[in-house]
C-alpha cells in the first residue's frame, strides 16, 4: 500500500514532477521511421507535452512544440522546408532545436525572431524507430539493447494508446503469477472450449533479482524443475518502462520488447516491438528482412468490449479496469507481490538520484558498454508451448501485416499453420 503522496509521486509525468523528471533522463521511442515514409508530421503526445515529429525535405527528422509561439496554430499542418518547418498560418519557420529562423512578414532587419524560441529536443534512430529525449543535457546514449540491433530479423511495431497510468502497466511485468490466472484460468474461461492453455499451469515459486539492466523475474511452475529456462534464465523489466520477453523455440529467437510510453498521467503509448530471427534452416525473404511493419493493436471491438480472447486485451483490461491511476492507497499487497514492492522501492531510489544531480540506473554514456546490450532471455517460455502459430495468433502479432508469413516461416506443424484460428 502507498501513501495518496508516494502514489502521486510515482504516477505523475508533467514537466517539473520529480518522475517526469526521472523518464525524460531516458530515450523514448515516439514513432517507427517508416511511419514518415509517406507523411512529413505526426503529433506526439510524451510526458505530459504536445510536440510535433516532423520530416524536413532534406529528410532530417525535427521533434518541436505542437503550439506555434506567435498565435499557437498547429504544427502538425506544418510546411516542410530544406531545415525546419514552417507554421502554416504565418510561415514562421523553425528547425529542430526550436530556434525561430524566419518571420516572412516582418520588417527587413528585425531582430524579433531571435527572441522567439518554442521547445526542441533531440532524435536519433535506432532499430527502425526515432527515439526522442527531452532531458537535460548532454544526452545520454540510446541503449543498443539485442533485438534492437540484431542482423537478419523481421521486424515489426504493434501500437496502442491505452487509457490509464504507465505505472500499472509496468508492476504487472513484475507480477508473474497474473500469468496462471488471467492467461491461463480466465482465457480458459473465454473460450470456453475445454480447451487447456500453457498458461493455466500452476505457479509454485517466484524469484525477483536486480541486474545491471532492472530486474529479472523468474516463475517455476508444476513439473517444472529450477533448471528449466522460466526459472533458470527467465524475463527482465527493463529499467524503468520496458518488458523483454524471451522465445518460445530453442531453434530460432523472437525478440519482444513491449515498451510502455508515458504520454501524460491517464495514458500511455504501447509499444510491442518484435524482431524475429529465423532458424538457419530457413532464411527469410529480403522483402521480409526490408520491411519494417507498423500495425495498430485493437484491444476493444466497437462497443468498448474487450478482446478478451487475446493475451494482450486480457492485460489492457485489468490495467485499464484499475482507473486511471490506481488507486494504491486502497490496494493489499501479498507475498506474490514482492516483485512490485521491489519495482516501486527501486524507483524511489532513482527518483533521489536525479533529485541528487546523479544519472539514474540505466543512463548509458560510455559507448564501449553500448555495443548490444544483451538481456536474459528465456529459449523455451511455457506460456507459449501451444505452437508459433496458435501463440501468435491470440497475441499482438496477429494484427501484424507479416502474420502470415511468419506463421510460414516459423510454424513447425502444417496443421497449425493452416488453421484460420
Ligand atoms: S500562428 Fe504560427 S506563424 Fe502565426
Ligand atoms: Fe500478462
Amino acid at each position: 500500500m502507498l501513501t495518496q503522496q508516494e502514489n502521486e509521486l510515482l504516477t505523475r509525468v508533467g514537466p517539473g514532477t520529480p518522475m517526469g523528471d526521472l523518464m525524460r533522463r531516458y530515450w523514448h521511442p515516439v514513432a517507427a521511421r517508416s511511419e514518415m515514409d509517406e507523411r512529413w508530421t505526426k503529433r506526439v503526445r510524451l510526458l505530459g507535452e504536445d510536440l510535433v515529429l516532423y520530416k524536413d525535405r532534406s529528410g532530417s527528422f525535427g521533434l518541436i512544440g505542437e503550439f506555434c509561439p506567435h498565435r499557437r496554430a498547429s504544427l502538425a499542418y506544418g510546411i516542410p522546408t530544406t531545415d525546419g518547418i514552417r507554421c502554416p498560418y504565418h510561415g514562421w519557420q523553425f528547425d529542430g532545436t526550436g530556434a525561430c529562423l524566419e518571420q516572412p512578414n516582418e520588417p527587413e532587419g528585425s531582430n524579433f525572431k531571435d527572441k522567439i524560441k518554442t521547445a526542441g529536443y533531440p532524435l536519433e534512430e535506432l532499430g527502425g524507430l526515432l527515439w526522442a529525449y527531452l532531458g537535460p543535457q548532454p544526452a545520454p546514449l540510446v541503449p543498443r539493447l539485442d533485438g534492437l540491433v540484431v542482423e537478419g530479423a523481421i521486424r515489426s511495431l504493434g501500437v496502442s494508446i491505452v487509457p490509464c497510468n504507465w505505472l500499472q502497466m509496468m508492476e504487472n511485468s513484475v507480477d508473474p503469477c497474473h500469468t496462471e490466472w488471467l492467461h491461463g484460468n480466465f482465457a480458459e474461461f473465454i473460450l470456453g472450449t475445454g480447451e487447456k492453455v500453457p498458461a493455466s499451469r500452476h505457479t509454485v515459486k517466484i524469484g525477483f533479482d536486480e541486474f545491471d539492466w532492472g530486474i529479472v523475474k523468474r516463475r517455476l511452475l508444476e513439473g517444472q524443475t529450477e533448471d528449466c529456462d522460466d526459472w533458470a534464465i527467465g524475463h527482465p523489466l527493463v529499467f524503468p518502462n520496458i518488458l523483454a520477453i524471451g522465445s518460445h523455440d530453442v531453434n530460432w529467437t523472437m525478440y519482444a520488447f513491449q515498451i510502455r510510453v508515458p504520454m501524460d498521467d491517464t495514458h500511455t503509448l504501447h509499444y510491442w516491438y518484435n524482431a524475429f530471427v529465423p532458424p538457419p534452416h530457413k532464411p527469410a525473404p529480403q522483402r521480409l528482412l526490408e520491411s519494417f511493419d507498423v500495425f495498430d493493436v485493437p484491444f476493444a471491438d466497437e462497443a468498448g468490449e474487450y478482446l478478451l480472447r487475446m493475451t494482450h486485451a486480457q492485460d489492457i483490461m485489468c490495467w485499464v479496469t484499475q482507473g486511471a491511476i490506481a488507486n494504491r492507497t486502497l490496494e493489499a499487497l501479498g507475498s506474490t507481490d514482492r516483485g512490485i514492492t521491489l519495482y516501486r522501492k527501486m524507483l524511489f531510489r532513482e527518483l533521489d538520484r536525479v533529485a541528487a544531480g546523479a544519472d539514474p540506473k540505466c543512463v548509458v554514456r560510455d559507448p564501449a558498454q553500448n555495443t548490444v546490450i544483451e538481456l536474459p532471455l528465456e529459449r523455451q517460455l511455457n506460456a507459449r508451448t501451444n505452437g508459433f502459430a496458435r501463440s501468435m495468433r491470440r497475441h499482438n502479432v496477429r494484427f501484424s501485416h507479416q502474420l502470415d508469413d511468419l506463421i510460414a516461416l516459423f510454424e513447425e506443424n502444417p496443421k497449425e499453420a493452416a488453421t484460420a484460428n
